[in-house]
């Protein structure tokens, strides 16, 4: 659906200014997909997302939209192809002279559309967004999820194929936000439009993305499943974002213990990681009957990445070393993987 080829951005001709914002992207969003892209202030997350609509025209490389390279368009096709794109700001960037409905209905109005298409459309989408009766105020008498609810009708306006998201919640408390991100999901979910989102915050990520891309310096650095990002991350930048939603930072307590256990021969820690159906299995027991072991649980936690479970304990495995070696390739062929705890 959207896909970038060694896209590299340059900002700036004179040579001491010269930022080079993307150094190569290569990233494929496939359709229906939500997918994410996180990174620190100044990474090029907008660069990136405001590529796709050429809003920034890419230095060199391609972004094909549904195989179609918008660069190589002339202005009024690109215009048609713009049009299958909607998009949504952090700041809403909503007109404040004009009411929620003439707000939503402006894509359509530049359109040249009739008046009762224009009416039908809007209403259904104010609908859609919760909005109905928010129709003839102004955004300043709305709310900042109120605001981000009419920046999403108005982007759906023209019924586009792709919605992207520039910070689309950053501007929001917790509660909004999580709101927010439920009104994106129901837009892939019932209309089919693939979400492209750009943000810094990882609670966004887990709770409604599919694929997430980690970008740094202009450059991706890690991406995968959720799923897998979160259970496994690869590199330092991505353990610290996953480590901002979920803490698996050890209370010193067991920390102390753990150090203790150390050099004790017989006694071995390890940090189990469940995803998805594992999680219900009960398999700490099962390891206890088939092996002349004694298990201790030190810590655990378990959360919910995308709609699937994931659990993250601390297990001590106490034994001679050759049995828990043992337990611990049993537990790996169950699913499960087994980390040496720092
Ligand atoms: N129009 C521009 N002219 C010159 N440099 C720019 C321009 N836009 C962005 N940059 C630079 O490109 C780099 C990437 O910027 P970008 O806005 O893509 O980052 P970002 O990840 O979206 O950051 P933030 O989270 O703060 O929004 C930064 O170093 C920025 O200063
Ligand atoms: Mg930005």
């Amino acid at each position: 659906m959207i896909i970038f080829q060694d896209v590299r951005k340059v900002y700036g001709k004179d040579k001491t200014k010269k930022v080079e914002a993307l150094k190569g992207i290569n990233l494929e969003v496939k359709k229906g997909e939500i997918f994410g892209v996180i990174g620190f202030s100044g990474a090029g997350k907008s660069t990136l997302i405001r590529c796709v609509n050429l809003l920034e025209r890419p230095t060199s490389g391609k972004v094909l939209v549904n195989g179609i390279d918008l660069q190589s368009l002339p202005k009024r096709k690109l215009r048609e192809e713009r049009k299958k794109i909607g998009m949504i700001f952090q700041q809403f960037n909503l007109l404040h002279a004009k009411t929620v409905f003439a707000n939503v209905a402006m894509p359509l109005v530049l359109q040249g559309k009739p008046k009762d298409e224009i009416k039908k459309k809007v209403m259904e989408l104010l609908r859609f967004v919760g909005l109905e009766d928010k129709a003839h105020q102004y955004p300043e008498q709305l709310s900042g999820g109120q605001k981000q609810r009419v920046g999403i009708a108005r982007a759906l306006a023209t019924d586009p194929h792709i919605l992207l998201c520039d910070e689309a919640t950053s501007a929001l408390d917790p509660d909004t936000t999580r709101s927010i991100l439920r009104l994106l999901k129901r837009v892939r979910d019932e209309l089919g439009i693939t979400i492209l989102m750009i943000t810094h915050e990882m609670n966004v990520i887990r709770d409604i993305c599919d694929k997430v891309a980690v970008i740094d310096g202009g450059v991706i650095v890690e991406q995968g499943s959720v799923l897998d990002v979160f259970t496994d991350p690869q590199t330092p930048i991505a353990k610290n974002f996953v480590r901002t939603v979920l803490n698996d930072e050890l209370p010193d307590s067991v920390k102390r213990l753990i150090a203790e256990k150390r050099d004790d021969q017989e006694h071995h820690i390890y940090r189990l990681l469940f995803k998805g159906d594992a999680t219900n299995d009960p398999l700490l027991s099962t390891v206890a009957k088939k092996f002349p072991i004694d298990l201790s649980v030190y810590n655990g936690m378990v959360t919910e990445i995308q709609g699937s479970p994931f659990g993250n304990l601390i297990v001590g495995f106490n034994g001679p070393k050759e049995t828990v070696d043992e337990a611990i390739r049993y537990i790996q062929s169950q699913n499960v993987t087994v980390k040496e705890v720092e």
